[in-house]
């Protein structure tokens, strides 16, 4: 098996770059040289300034100084296959002036929300679209549109976020116009990968998603399967909820004073819980399948894969490509163990994810003092 082709670094937030967005040229460089991947998806980059997520150290794709920049990450890295992710927050964010497909808040980021405009929208896959073009030029492989886990694509595709009235009631039309937008100005070979969640806890269905494949599938060239939205964002990832780690590092809930921290985990925390899905290995698989079924899109997947022999059991079902990224926060170096009976050595307590919302660079916190 060459697991080389086979096995991806998925979309990863690296908190890699200052606060103008641009990323750090000897931080990111370091990083994907020394992951064992040979297709390394980057964290999620924006494609506007009205797109930027709520973390400030996140890298964008916006200027010369940030193409700058990653043209020079290329250049460091020449021997791997560099996959720009491509993403607009939406509702998803604290930040002021949050947009979204209508003006539904996100229950977790909790920033008022306006509908775009159709010309707003117009100006978006333009920016998607520029956005590419931009990647393209820095030497990168490819880039992968996030129209998952809640952002803004994800809100025009789910039921319970698009309630228009106009042209974009038709949920998938802003993906196909992104794609088409962005093939346009970057022809084959240049890879277009789309992530897509099969479903999320808010009404979007498999049936959703098998249909929104089915329209863009020669629109791009791949697409990797995950779940969820911000919303109920452990159960995109699953697993522990370090709900101490959270109050002292997520700006969300640091801001409230201890005796209001110490009563939420006591009387809100036991219920909070019952929302989030468990952790089972391969979680997405069997929804990967079923969409890998009923396409010709090569269709990827993510979500707690953990040991070798999944891997060659998730490939040989026919999925082609498996996404991983706790395990390779974990092991950077994992692939050099496929050799063995390797077993991930990640056991989901997310504090990494946690972390993603600080202002530190994203590892694997296991086992540090102050942590578990
Ligand atoms: C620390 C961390 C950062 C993440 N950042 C992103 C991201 O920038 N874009 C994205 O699409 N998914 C992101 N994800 C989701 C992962 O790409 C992946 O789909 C998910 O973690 C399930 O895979 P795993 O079980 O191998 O971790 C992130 C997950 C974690 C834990």
């Amino acid at each position: 098996m060459n697991y080389l082709d086979k096995i991806i670094r998925s979309a990863t937030v690296e908190n890699g770059a200052d606060r103008n967005g641009v990323p750090d040229v000897t931080a990111l460089s370091t990083l994907y040289r020394n992951l064992s991947a040979k297709t390394i998806i980057t964290g999620f980059v924006y494609v506007s300034e009205n797109g930027r997520a709520m973390q400030p150290l996140q890298a964008g794709i916006v200027n010369q100084m940030q193409t700058h920049a990653w043209k020079q990450i290329r250049h460091a890295v020449p021997d791997k296959q560099l996959i720009m992710q491509l993403a607009h927050v939406g509702r998803q964010t604290t930040r002021s002036g949050a947009v979204g497909a209508s003006n539904i808040k996100c229950t977790y980021c909790k920033a008022p929300v306006r509908a775009l405009s159709v010309k707003e929208i117009k100006q978006i896959v333009n920016d998607f679209a520029q956005a590419a073009l931009r990647a393209k030029e820095t030497g990168f492989d490819g880039i992968q549109i996030h129209a998952a886990h809640g952002y803004l694509i994800h809100q025009f595709l789910s039921p319970y976020t698009n309630n228009r009235t106009d042209e974009y009631k038709d949920r998938p039309l802003l993906l196909e116009q992104v794609l088409k937008a962005v093939r346009a100005v970057c022809p084959a070979p240049f890879l277009i990968w789309i992530k897509l969640s099969w479903a999320d806890d808010r009404g979007l269905t498999l049936a959703d998603t098998l249909a929104t494949v089915k329209r863009i599938e020669t629109l791009c060239d791949g697409a990797e399967i995950s779940y969820g939205t911000m919303e109920y964002p452990l159960n995109i990832i699953r697993g522990a909820i370090p709900i101490d780690t959270a109050f002292r590092v997520n700006p969300l809930f640091n801001k409230y004073p201890p005796l209001i921290q110490r009563l939420w985990q006591r009387f809100v925390f036991p219920r909070y819980k019952r929302r989030f899905k468990p952790f089972t290995p391969n979680y997405n698989v069997q929804a990967a399948l079923e969409i890998k079924k009923q396409t010709s899109l090569p269709i990827f997947v993510t979500g707690g894969i953990r040991t070798k022999q999944d891997i060659d059991h998730i490939l040989a079902s026919g999925i082609d490509k498996v996404s991983l990224c706790r395990p390779f926060i974990k092991e950077p170096d994992l692939l050099h163990k496929l050799t063995g009976d390797w077993k991930s050595g990640c056991v989901n307590c997310n504090l990494c994810t946690i972390y993603c919302d600080s202002m530190e660079s994203v590892r694997c916190h296991l086992g540090e003092k102050n942590e578990i």
